[in-house]
């Protein structure tokens, strides 16, 4: 049925927001089902660790668009499809938007380029609705720092590649204004940008919350 997307930096509060939207639909009658990328299927769980092991420090940037399209293209066809196919509302911890932000952007490998490959490794699956979840850099950081947890070989990458990141976000927004729904995540009120994205559901889907 529909497919919808979050996006952010790390610690913007994707997960969170993802689980509040998935009890809001469920208590609303609508089957949905929740996936993260990378990752998903036997195979994406693979790529996954070679993605963010930290042992692959100084991955060609293209090697890592690549695997993350790989990744993805085995979770589209295997998982998200059929279950839009059965009428499931699917979220999803991001997708194609991340490489266009990280790999297309921060990394420099072009928007365009990255967006013909997932075009074709997906077969052309975009999401209905996206939801950004803006938050400072330096906050992420603080947040990552406060977590305690060791850094994956992406959140290990300098603070100058994150602002390019959130900076990539915004521009992300501007190019897809029908579909990309910026959130300020920010502030910590949970509840609030939950108000907002069951709005924006309501709104861009016609969906009851
Ligand atoms: P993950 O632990 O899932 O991060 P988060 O909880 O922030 O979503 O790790 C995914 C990491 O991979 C994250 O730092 C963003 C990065 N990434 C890309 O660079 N390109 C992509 O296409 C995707 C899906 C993720």
């Amino acid at each position: 049925m529909f497919f919808i997307t979050f996006e952010g930096i790390d610690q913007s509060g994707k997960s969170t927001q993802i689980r509040l939207l998935a009890e809001a639909l469920e208590k609303a009658g609508h089957s949905q089902l929740s996936v993260r990328e990378p990752g998903g299927t036997p195979l994406g769980d693979r790529i996954r660790e070679m993605l963010l092991g930290p042992e692959h420090a100084g991955m060609d940037p293209w090697a890592e668009a690549l695997l993350y399209a790989a990744a993805r293209a085995q979770l589209a066809r295997d998982v998200i499809r059929p279950a839009l196919g059965r009428g499931l509302i699917v979220l999803s911890d991001r997708y194609i938007d991340s490489s266009l932000v990280y790999q297309g952007m921060a990394r420099g490998l072009g928007v365009d380029r990255v967006l013909d490959l997932n075009l074709g490794a997906t077969g052309g699956l975009m999401p209905d609705l996206t939801f950004v979840l803006h938050l400072d850099v330096e906050k992420s950081r603080e947040r990552l720092a406060g977590r305690g947890a060791a850094e994956d070989r992406i959140e290990g990458e300098p603070l100058e590649f994150h602002r390019q990141v959130e900076e990539g976000y915004r521009r992300l927004q501007e190019m897809y204004p029908g579909r990309v729904v910026g959130v300020d995540g920010g502030g910590g009120d949970e509840q609030a940008v939950h108000g907002i994205i069951l709005k924006a559901c309501g709104e861009r889907l016609g969906l009851e919350l």
